[in-house]
């Protein structure tokens, strides 16, 4: 069973470098944030920028990332997508 979980992982590395994650959704309690990765990747460019250590989970990730340059920061110096909460939190809702 020792070369199923390999393959998935490796299935997962292609697809991202096929540019296949589209959106990642994190439900949070004040409304669940949808963040449009594929659209990121095609506006920026690469993948360093915010995979420092190659594609996939990013270790860490979380609120205070979140709302520093994992996201919002990123979006205050670019001036360019949501800073403001419900901009990002949608609704309240976490389905
Ligand atoms: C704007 C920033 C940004 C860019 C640019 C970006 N990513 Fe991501 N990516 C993220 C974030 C944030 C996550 C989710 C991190 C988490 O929650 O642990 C993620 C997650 C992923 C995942 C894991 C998805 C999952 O659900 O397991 C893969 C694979 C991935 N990215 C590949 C890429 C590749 C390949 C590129 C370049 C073509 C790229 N990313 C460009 C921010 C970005
Ligand atoms: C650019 C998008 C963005 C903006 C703007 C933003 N957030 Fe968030 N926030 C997130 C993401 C993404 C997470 C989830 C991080 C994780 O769980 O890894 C999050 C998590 C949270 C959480 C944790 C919720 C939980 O269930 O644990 C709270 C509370 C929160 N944000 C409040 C706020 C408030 C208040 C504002 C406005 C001052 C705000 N956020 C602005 C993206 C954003
Ligand atoms: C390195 C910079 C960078 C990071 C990090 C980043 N963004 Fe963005 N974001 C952008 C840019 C640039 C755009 C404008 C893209 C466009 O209009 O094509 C954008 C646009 C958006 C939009 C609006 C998309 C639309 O359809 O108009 C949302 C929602 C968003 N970002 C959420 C997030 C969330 C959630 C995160 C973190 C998980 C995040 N972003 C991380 C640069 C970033």
């Amino acid at each position: 069973m020792r070369f199923i979980p390999a393959t998935a992982a490796l299935l997962i590395i292609l697809a991202g470098t096929a540019g296949a994650i589209d959106k990642i959704t994190y439900p949070t309690r004040i409304g669940a944030v949808v963040f449009p990765h594929k659209k990121h990747q095609d506006a920026l460019g690469e993948c360093r920028g915010c995979h420092e250590k190659g594609p996939g989970r990013i270790d860490g990730f979380d609120k205070v990332m979140a709302h520093g340059k994992g996201c919002k920061g990123c979006h205050e110096e670019m001036k360019i997508g949501p800073v403001r909460c419900g901009d990002c939190h949608k609704g309240g809702s976490t389905h």
